[in-house]
């Protein structure tokens, strides 16, 4: 199979950054497609560790980094990360990173519209990253974005702002917050542009020639299946579509280009921000799960909501997002529990279901249903091999591999690069 694409199958921040990091040794080309700096993919290297938000994850491993025109792009966010990574002994340059000139910018008015409007929602908030995502998404959708390529045009960029601001201004009063003056606007967007537009290219006539050369590309998700606009646990989402499927659209590239599918989990899931989570653990064993997993955003520092892993929930990622097998992470984080659940459906006001309900009120209601399996004494931590792991372990796996119906194709078992068991290479045919 010549192309690989990862997506999260859970709430996100299932360890894609480590296993795009991992599978990139096998690329040649690394591509984010959706999402913008409100993903943090964390990849730990021997004794370094990098938090990346924007860049894709190949550029560590020395690949050539693109960035689709699906992604929302912030040029403040995106120098910032090429400064922080190239103090870290990273270059990055027009040589490794490619960014499609279509791609939307957000600007300064987007985050803080994100902002004012979560702090209107009061309880009812969703718990955004405050980055601006969902602002800058429905600007695109409302043809007012202003676009990367648009920064070689400068009477372009005032006129659009024009459009916005009457737009922004009009909602940020409205809600209490500060207009924007389009002076200030527009001298940043300007000054930014001899920094950007070298990046700036029409990045699918790479990917068309990069497909043509039988070179591989590996498409690297952000977020998850159950934070897609569509297929989400809606309006607890984010704004993006975060199935495989839009790697194409959000690429530039056929469909049939996109290849194999790999849906990335957690042996038990975990959620920021606000909305619903059927297996929640309110408990001791959820706070065990979120400080042995070191459960903190990567972006938000904010601590993440911890449970037992949810079969339905990710059964149900695996259809809609197309994923051919998965890839189980932080197994190791599950050691020395006594016992394990696993959610094998869920049951609404005595109704069996065997999916999560699409209307919110039916969704935030829904209990799980539990299969409890014993748990192992031995440690997985750092293992390499399948035949390092307790037979209880093995058992848990393969009993996910049931209950989701998909395979296990790659497992891991620390945030170090080459913790990671192979069941079978995802490149391979
Ligand atoms: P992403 O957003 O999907 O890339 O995931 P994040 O990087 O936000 O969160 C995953 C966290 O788990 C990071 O801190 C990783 O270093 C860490 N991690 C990844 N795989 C493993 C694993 O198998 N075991 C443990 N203990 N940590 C892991
Ligand atoms: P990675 O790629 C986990 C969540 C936010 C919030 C909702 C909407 O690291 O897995 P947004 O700012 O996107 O409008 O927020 O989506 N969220 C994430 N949660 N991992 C992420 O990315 C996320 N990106 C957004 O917490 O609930
Ligand atoms: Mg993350």
């Amino acid at each position: 199979m010549a192309n690989v694409a990862v997506i999260g199958a859970q709430w996100g921040d299932e360890g894609k950054g480590k296993v795009v990091d991992w599978l990139a040794s096998r690329a040649d080309i690394v591509v984010r497609f959706q999402g913008g700096h409100n993903a943090g993919h964390t990849l730990v290297v021997g004794s370094e560790t990098y938090k990346l938000s924007l860049l894709p994850s190949g550029v560590v491993r020395g690949k050539l980094g693109v960035i689709g025109n699906g992604v929302v792009l912030d040029p403040h966010a995106l120098l910032a990360e090429i400064d922080k990574v190239t103090a870290q002994g990273l270059a990055v340059t027009p040589a490794n990173l490619r960014i499609a000139e279509t791609v939307p910018l957000i600007l300064p008015l987007h985050p803080a519209l994100d902002r004012a409007r979560e702090a209107a929602r009061g309880e009812a908030k969703i718990g955004t990253t405050g980055r601006g995502i969902g602002p800058a998404y429905e600007d695109k959708v409302g043809r007012r974005a202003i676009r990367l390529c648009d920064l070689a045009e400068p009477e372009t960029v005032s006129a659009k702002l024009d459009d916005l601001l009457l737009h922004h201004n009009t909602l940020l009063q409205g809600l209490g917050a500060e207009p924007f003056s389009k002076e200030a606007l527009l001298a940043d967007l300007l000054a930014l542009a001899p920094r950007l537009l070298p990046f700036a290219e029409p990045v699918w006539e790479r990917l068309d020639q990069a497909r043509r050369d039988g070179r591989r590309i590996l498409f690297e998700g952000a977020q998850a299946v159950m934070l897609d606009v569509d297929h989400g646990t809606y309006p607890y989402v984010t704004s993006s579509n975060t199935v495989a499927g839009n790697a194409a659209g959000g690429a530039g590239i056929g469909p049939g280009a996109i290849g194999r599918v790999l849906g990335i989990a957690k042996a038990y899931t975990t959620r920021v921000g606000s909305g619903p989570f059927p297996t929640e653990l309110h408990d001791d064993t959820g706070r065990l799960l979120g400080d042995r997993g070191h459960e903190f955003g990567t972006v938000t520092g904010r601590r993440r909501r911890c449970g037992w892993f949810d079969a339905t929930m990710v059964r149900q990622a695996v259809k809609v997002g197309g994923i051919e097998a998965l890839v189980l992470t932080k197994l190791d984080v599950l050691d020395g529990l006594p016992e394990l659940k696993i959610g094998i459906g869920y049951d609404l006001g005595g109704e069996r279901l065997a999916r999560l309900p699409a209307a919110p009120a039916a969704q935030a209601a829904v209990t799980p249903v539990y299969e409890t399996l014993e748990g192992w004494s031995g440690s997985t931590r750092g293992a390499r091999s399948w035949a390092e792991l307790p037979a209880q372990a093995i058992k848990y796996v393969r009993r996910i591999e049931e209950l989701v119906e998909a395979p296990v194709m790659l497992l891991s078992t620390s945030p170090e690069r080459d913790d990671t068991i192979v069941m079978r290479d995802p490149f391979a045919d």
